[in-house]
């Protein structure tokens, strides 16, 4: 296949098959394992939905208690990698934290084989949000949080770390679908490394610390953040509309629009602008929410460009009150999932990921000796 202009980030090459998901697929729209996401986001956990990819099926009642139960039991961090998350400052970001606890953990509880794979990534799912919070509190104020809370939920267990205080149903709940929503997403940048790195061979800590640093970057993950930043410049509306104008005039990306797969909406942002509105309402304070539909509007006006999922993402996260900076991270928690499904999938009919490149370097030519070299040769 040549690397003409159609094909540069590889936009619209099928890179390989899966069973996990389907993205904006005709007639199916987006798919976990068969099941729509606007069904799992309405009847499903974030914890089902992680069993569901990890494997492919939904959970009987006593395995989701069991899965829980597992769940809870991993949150616990080894001492040698609460030394380590004590020695990153407060300045570090939170994403690099998470790069970092994940490698650590790989070094202190390494998959010894693959037959490991699934209990490595229930201990990754339990413990990222122990180890994001555990730095979070000790970089910011010395606290050693104990990171085993009671709370059922990784949603309720991590706004406890967060807060101190077990939350509302209706926060957790928001949360809990915003982590369904961000599970997994078939062959995105993040996952795609998450295979390459699962073809060759190499454990899954590998395979996910690769995730974390590609979804680290605004034009993926990062994107969340970036739109917090863009949101809060504005007090009103109508601030918002003259900010969006300018941005669009000077040829600015506003973060948390658009997308390679879909290109009408995203699904996900109806089902996240909602969650997002019954926030606002409950914290009677609507100044965000109507600051983000406006930019909504404008961006459809002007460019029929639409929000993804990172949009409203950002400001039901605001309305949370969780810092802009762990919004990325939270992704993590929750791709985790998806990554670890797809590294399973990956290593179960293995070749592997090594493409081609079309060369468009000079010709073949004599190598000269450093002594003889210049400027014009
Ligand atoms: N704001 C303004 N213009 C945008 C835009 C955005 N968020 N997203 C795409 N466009 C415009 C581009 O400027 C480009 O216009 P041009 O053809 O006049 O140059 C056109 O739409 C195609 O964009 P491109 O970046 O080439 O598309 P892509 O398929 O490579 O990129 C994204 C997809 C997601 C990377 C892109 O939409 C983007 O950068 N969005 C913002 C980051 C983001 O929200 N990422 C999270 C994705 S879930």
């Amino acid at each position: 296949m040549s690397n003409n202009a159609n094909t540069k980030g590889l936009a619209g090459v099928t890179a390989g098959q899966t069973s996990i998901a389907t993205v904006g697929k005709e007639g199916k729209g987006l798919t976990y394992c068969g099941y729509t996401i606007e069904d799992l986001a309405e009847h499903s956990t974030f914890e089902e939905v992680a069993f569901l990819l990890m494997q492919s099926r939904l959970p009987l009642a006593g395995e989701l208690e069991a899965f829980h139960t597992q769940l809870q039991k991993h949150r616990t961090l080894p001492d040698p990698l609460k030394m380590v998350l004590e020695q990153l400052p407060s300045s570090s970001l939170p994403m690099d934290v998470l790069r970092t606890g994940c490698s650590t953990l790989g070094c202190l509880e390494p998959e010894m084989d693959f037959t490991a794979q699934r209990s490595v990534a229930i201990r990754l799912l339990a413990s990222l949000p122990s180890m994001l919070m555990y730095w979070h509190h000790f970089s910011h104020n010395g606290n050693r949080i104990d990171t085993n809370t009671t709370e059922k939920s990784i949603a309720s267990h991590f706004l406890k770390m967060l807060t101190g205080s077990t939350p509302s149903e209706l926060n957790e709940r928001a949360l809990d679908v915003s982590l369904i929503l961000y599970a997994e997403h078939e062959f995105n940048a993040s996952t795609f490394v998450s295979r390459i790195t699962a073809s060759t061979l190499s454990d899954i800590y590998s395979t996910i610390t690769g995730g974390i640093g590609a979804l680290r970057g605004p034009l993926h993950g990062g994107a969340n953040e970036a739109a917090m930043e863009f949101i809060e410049r504005f007090k009103t509306p109508a601030e918002a509309e003259t900010g969006v104008l300018e941005a669009l005039a000077c040829k600015d990306k506003i973060m948390g629009f658009g997308h390679r797969i879909y290109t009408t909406s995203d699904p996900r942002s109806a089902i996240i602008k909602q969650w997002a509105k019954r926030l606002s309402k409950d914290t009677e304070d609507s100044h965000l929410f109507a600051v983000s539909e406006r930019i909504e509007e404008v961006m459809w006006r002007e460019k029929r460009i639409f929000p993804n999922l990172d949009f409203y993402c950002a400001t039901a996260y605001h309305t949370l009150q969780i810092p802009t900076s762990l919004f990325t991270p939270i992704f993590v928690m929750a791709r985790t999932a998806g990554w670890a499904a797809h590294v399973f999938e990956q290593r179960a009919d293995n070749r592997l990921i090594r493409p081609n490149a079309d060369y468009i370097g000079p010709d073949t030519r004599s190598y000269i000796p450093i002594a003889d070299r210049s400027e014009s040769n």
